[in-house]
């Protein structure tokens, strides 16, 4: 019975579980707000292959950073050729990432995993949430993300060298890890980093109009609101605001909600179970829609 490797089937394409396949188009990439000098950052380390960790909160734009960076890059020389996002979560074992045997009917076919098609193909692989995969993935990662640029496939006895047009690209969010699950200095080490956090007034404000379709007037109310409710620290708010909330609450004012809704809805209940902190929040949201 002969075992061949799994060429790149489109059908599989993207319906691969956990993970997905982007098609990256260069002429339309996703609206992207830079908030300093995050581009620049990114395609330099692009060109000089340097693994790129992104730190900082939820929903704050790292997603949407990496897929604006692939697609602009896809259209530069030597760019990649797609993006291949892998959503972590703690049953996401090593052979998740680099592939595993599948038995069909009487064949036994070798199915590429998400880690292992990047590779090959020279895409940017993107593992959201990477501390909270399984402790064997690090040994695949520390190959790829070194001088070595390697990824070896233990199962077939393969050691791959990866695309030259490959790049890995890591997340995390430092506020809500336990010391089980920071990032090891030997991964993290391996990265450069770029941090993000909320964006500053007048360019949240745009995000939210941009994102939301709300008028200009809503959508910096909005972006007020985020910014009052990051101050109110120590009134049990775990974290911040997203922005992605705001955009929410921008999206129900948006379709004909009364905007104080909108906000208790999007924000305040999305937010916290605490009565305190509602309450705090509550006297916020008051304040902006009276
Ligand atoms: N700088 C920005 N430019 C354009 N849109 C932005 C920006 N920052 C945030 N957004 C908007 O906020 C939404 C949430 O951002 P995104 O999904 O990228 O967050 P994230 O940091 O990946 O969050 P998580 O850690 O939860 O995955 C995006 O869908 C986008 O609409
Ligand atoms: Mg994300």
């Amino acid at each position: 019975m002969a075992i061949e490797p799994k060429q790149f089937d489109a059908s599989l394409r993207g319906t691969h579980e956990g993970h997905e396949v982007k098609r990256l188009d260069p002429d339309n990439p996703p609206y992207y707000l830079p908030i300093s000098d995050e581009v620049e950052i990114f395609r330099a380390a692009y060109r000089a292959r340097l693994p790129v960790l992104l730190k900082g909160p939820t929903g704050c734009g790292k997603t949407r950073f990496v897929e604006h960076m692939a697609h602009k890059l896809a259209g530069e020389h030597d760019g990649p050729s797609e993006l291949i996002t892998v959503a972590c979560h703690e049953d996401l074992t090593g052979s998740d990432l680099v592939g595993r045997y599948l038995i069909q009917a009487d064949q036994t076919l070798w199915i590429d995993g998400p880690l292992t098609q990047a590779a090959r193909r020279g895409a940017i692989c993107y593992l959201d949430e990477i501390v909270e995969a399984r402790k064997d993935t690090t040994v695949l990662i520390h190959p790829l993300s070194d001088h070595r640029r390697m990824l070896p496939i233990e199962k077939r006895g393969e050691l791959l060298n990866a695309h030259p047009a490959f790049l890995l690209v890591i997340s995390y969010n430092p506020g809500y890890q336990s010391i089980q699950k920071n990032l090891k200095h030997s991964t993290r080490q391996r990265f450069i980093t770029i941090e993000f956090n909320y964006p500053p007034l007048e360019k949240e404000t745009e995000i939210i109009a941009h994102e939301s379709g709300a008028d200009r007037d809503t959508a910096e109310q909005l972006a007020l609101l985020g910014a009052k409710i990051r101050n109110l620290k120590g009134a049990g708010l775990e974290e911040g605001v997203s922005t992605r909330l705001l955009i929410y609450a921008g999206e129900l004012i948006k379709n004909d909600i009364a905007p104080r809704r909108a906000a208790t809805v999007a924000v305040t209940w999305s937010l916290t179970d605490e009565p305190e902190s509602k309450a705090a929040i509550d006297e916020v949201v008051k304040a902006i829609f009276p």
